[in-house]
């Protein structure tokens, strides 16, 4: 569970990025978050990953204040955390498996072990015969889908991917977005996804907070249904929504998120999550303090 209490966040050069954001997210969600550029996205994402605290307010993540970590405590916190850039990140001189692989050693598991969960994330992101490949003998497609399952290796709670379609195009983005949905159906991952890519959004809908100037402006799930009915993807037949759909909110009684459907409570009901004891404590983070001021 995500929980965002009157979030606020003015940067060191007097840069109000975000202003009383409030919202939660349940476990196994799929948010969208959108919004103009400057609007605050990437600033949400810094406070959710520790990388920056909040001004006044409280960010929670599984019970875990967010802000208020010990900076030599974070990297604790962010084992738990799965983060996609827009620009990967990859290690150049490692292949795809040691890439993903890497992630997994410095969390100290057992060779065995890593062995088979990298091989297992490798063929979820359908990339088990490019295990090899370096990088640059990537497409740029195939380099976001290893950025993936680095990022879903260790069983994240939550994973956040920063504008992961701003490369690809339409049929990539697709699969891109399928590839999410797969990953939060078979691991149960609660998934915010950044983008401004409204086609996208229109034709897989889910529940959408949008920005604007720091301030959520809606909170809906899902956008533009009379697009996602009207039209389709190059190539792609015309479908209804499947009934199972419902639980991602495309018919209109589930608007409300009060009132969602059986399926989707069912799907949030994801595995105890374990945060490590150390974590739950409050402590002050040293420049928490400093940026109140
Ligand atoms: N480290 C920083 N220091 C000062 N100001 C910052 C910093 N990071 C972001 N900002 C400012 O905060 C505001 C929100 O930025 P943020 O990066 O969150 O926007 P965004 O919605 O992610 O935009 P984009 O769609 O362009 O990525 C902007 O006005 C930006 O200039
Ligand atoms: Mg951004």
């Amino acid at each position: 569970m995500i929980e965002f209490k009157s979030v606020s966040k003015r940067y060191k050069n007097g840069v109000n990025a975000l202003h009383d954001v409030s919202f939660s997210v349940k476990d196994g969600e799929f948010v969208y978050i959108m919004g103009p550029t400057g609007s605050g996205k990437s600033t949400m994402i810094k406070l959710l990953d520790g990388e920056e605290v909040p001004t006044s307010g409280s960010v929670m993540v599984s019970g875990v204040n967010v802000g208020r970590l010990r900076k030599s405590k974070v990297y604790l916190y962010r084992r738990k955390i799965g983060v996609v850039f827009q620009d990967y990140r990859l290690l150049p001189e490692k292949t795809a498996f040691e890439n993903v692989a890497y992630a997994l050693e410095v969390l100290d598991m057992p060779t065995d072990k890593i062995r088979k969960r990298v091989r297992e994330v490798l063929k979820l992101v359908e990339l088990a015969d490019k295990s090899n490949a370096k990088p640059r003998e990537l497409s740029g497609g195939q380099q976001q889908r290893v950025a993936i399952a680095r990022a879903i290796a260790k069983k994240p709670m939550i994973l956040i991917a920063d504008e992961p379609t701003g490369n690809l195009d339409p049929e990539k983005t697709d699969e891109m977005i399928r590839l999410f949905e797969k990953i939060n159906k078979e691991e149960k991952t609660t998934i915010l996804v950044v983008t401004h890519n409204d086609v996208m959004v229109e034709y897989h809908p889910k529940r959408t907070i949008r920005l604007e100037d720091g301030h959520i402006v809606s909170d809906r799930l899902h956008e533009n249904i009379s697009f996602y009915h009207d039209r389709k993807l190059p190539g792609e037949e015309k479908t209804e929504p499947k009934k199972e759909e419902n639980s991602d909110g495309i018919f209109p009684e589930n608007e409300n998120p009060e009132n969602m459907s059986e399926a989707m409570k069912q799907d949030s009901l994801i595995d105890t999550i374990t945060v490590p004891e150390e974590l739950l404590k409050e402590e002050e983070h040293p420049e928490h303090k400093e940026e109140e001021q």
